[in-house]
């Protein structure tokens, strides 16, 4: 048993429970009859005086019924093929929460609570172990190349069930050096014909000091499971890999991306200023990560997007990589940008790609929601009056109508990346309307390394990662 589910709650453990069932001594010892019993001639023993055979008899078929529902329930609602989380969770949620960030605060603590039960949707059988899906990033093969795009857990609740759900890679945050609260509500809504969402959160954040805190908590967690103790020594073995295990992810084959960004406070024209917010947050969330991720391209925050012309953008990137590069930890942080779909003509898709070689950044994540308003799918849709109301929301689009804009800009990055002569390529994460195993095959045939979601996993619910994994394995098959 690994020390993860030796943490959790013998009873809800189904491993557990399934041995019980299956043991007649503790059957008996719960009050349940053994086969022997079953099989006897005579009145039961246990029966009490004047009790007939019969009302024991259905007492047990009762009793065996209800354990055996319990247990089939149990394996059935937290396996993530079973269709219940795409059919009836997700539907239920978005009729219970008709805000969609009461609906994305629900989510999060019912994952939450769940891992800490032992009752959390997860991937059964490994599907991964056969090495079909495994892919190299920065030196690691991780076990596939899908990943959880950052948003979905801004203050890092929740990365242990979320790795549960199958992805490679999941990046949580943005975080930002002090707390901020980010836009008044609502900020979040949904254009449910598109399964498309448009945001405008403004990077609410907890702040680097609180994201560093639950994330050296986690470690600390770890170590200690592990046999490591509880200490700050063992801390630090962890962390320099002595475990066997990435550092941030602490699960082999997957890596954990942290998202720094800078506060909305903090004046876009003071460039100093603004890479001195990045390196702050760095200094406290990157050694707790395996990918440190620079957000410059949420639309939500005024002036950010600016920041990724030429100059400004290497001089951040520079102070970024510098300051991962001093954390104390035996193997450093990789550093990745995360750019904006929307910032595309050459003159800025150049500028960016000069910055990235120029400070030593490991990779991009292309790109970000949106400000356009893509045209509907299928071709020639019309949305409702309501939705097209949505539509007028100021915020980030995100969703499917993103797909190709995703898999033309990879391949330009990927064009422009190109590694020159004794330099170690970049690495491209392709992250805006991801949704099945086919869209993840075409951004990987297109150079990106990873294919990233978000809200594919709002409308596809917990099942997503597994279900575009099972795709991608009968795409590579045809
Ligand atoms: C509600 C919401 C919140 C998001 N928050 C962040 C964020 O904090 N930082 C970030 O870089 N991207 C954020 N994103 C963007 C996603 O990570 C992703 O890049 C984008 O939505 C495109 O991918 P998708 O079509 O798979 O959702 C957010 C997206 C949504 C829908």
């Amino acid at each position: 048993m690994s020390a993860r589910a030796a943490l959790r709650p013998l009873p809800l453990n189904g491993a557990a429970l399934s041995t019980r069932t299956q043991n007649p001594q503790l059957l008996r010892g719960r009050g349940c009859w053994s086969s022997k019993r079953f099989t006897s001639t005579t009145a039961p023993p246990t029966a009490a005086p004047g009790k007939p055979a019969k009302s024991v008899f259905r007492k047990y078929v009762f009793r065996t019924s209800l354990v055996l529902t319990l247990l089939s329930g149990y394996f059935y609602a937290t396996d993530t093929r079973a269709s219940i989380h795409r059919y009836v969770v997700v539907p239920l949620v978005r009729w219970l929460y008709p805000d969609a960030e009461d609906a994305h605060h629900a989510g999060v603590d019912a994952l939450k609570e769940l891992y800490r039960l032992g009752l959390h949707p997860r991937e059964r059988d490994s599907p991964d172990k056969d090495g079909k899906l495994a892919t190299e990033v920065f030196g690691y093969t991780l076990s596939n190349p899908i990943g959880i795009s950052g948003g979905l857990d801004k203050h890092a609740d929740i990365p242990d069930p979320l790795f549960e759900l199958g992805p490679a890679i999941v990046e949580v945050g943005g975080t930002t050096p002090q707390p901020q609260d980010g836009n008044p509500r609502p900020r979040v809504f949904r254009v449910v014909s598109q399964a498309a969402m448009i945001n405008r959160y403004g990077l609410n954040s907890k702040g680097a000091d609180h994201m560093a805190k639950v994330l050296k908590e986690r470690v600390r967690a770890f170590a200690y499971a592990h046999g490591f103790g509880d200490h700050d020594a063992a801390e630090q073995r962890v962390l320099n890999g002595e475990a066997g295990v990435p550092p941030g992810s602490l699960f082999a084959g997957k890596l954990l991306a942290v998202q720094v960004a800078k506060n909305k406070t903090t004046p876009e024209s003071d460039i100093a200023a603004v890479a001195q917010d990045y390196v702050y947050c760095v200094d406290r969330v990157a050694p707790y990560a395996d990918i440190v991720v620079v957000n410059v391209s949420s639309p939500n925050t005024p002036g950010l997007r600016g920041l990724q012309a030429a100059g400004p953008l290497t001089e951040i990137l520079k102070g970024v990589v510098g300051a991962a590069r001093r954390i104390d930890r035996k193997t450093k942080p990789f550093v990745m940008v995360k750019v904006s779909p929307d910032e595309d003509s050459d003159e800025q898709v150049d500028g960016i790609c000069h910055a990235v070689r120029e400070s030593g950044v490991d990779g991009v994540i292309v790109g970000n929601t949106t400000n356009r308003r893509p045209n509907p799918l299928p071709k020639g849709y019309v949305l409702s009056a309501k939705e097209q109301q949505t539509l007028s929301e100021t915020g980030g689009y995100s969703g499917p109508q993103l797909f190709e804009g995703t898999v033309a800009l990879v391949a330009r990055y990927k064009e422009k990346l190109a590694a020159e002569e004794g330099s170690t390529p970049k690495a491209i994460f392709a992250s805006g309307g991801i949704t099945t195993g086919r869209q993840a095959q075409a951004v990987l045939d297109a150079g990106a390394s990873v294919a990233m979601m978000y809200t594919a996993i709002t409308y596809g619910g917990t099942g997503t990662v597994t279900r575009v994994k099972n795709e991608l394995r009968e795409e590579r098959e045809k």
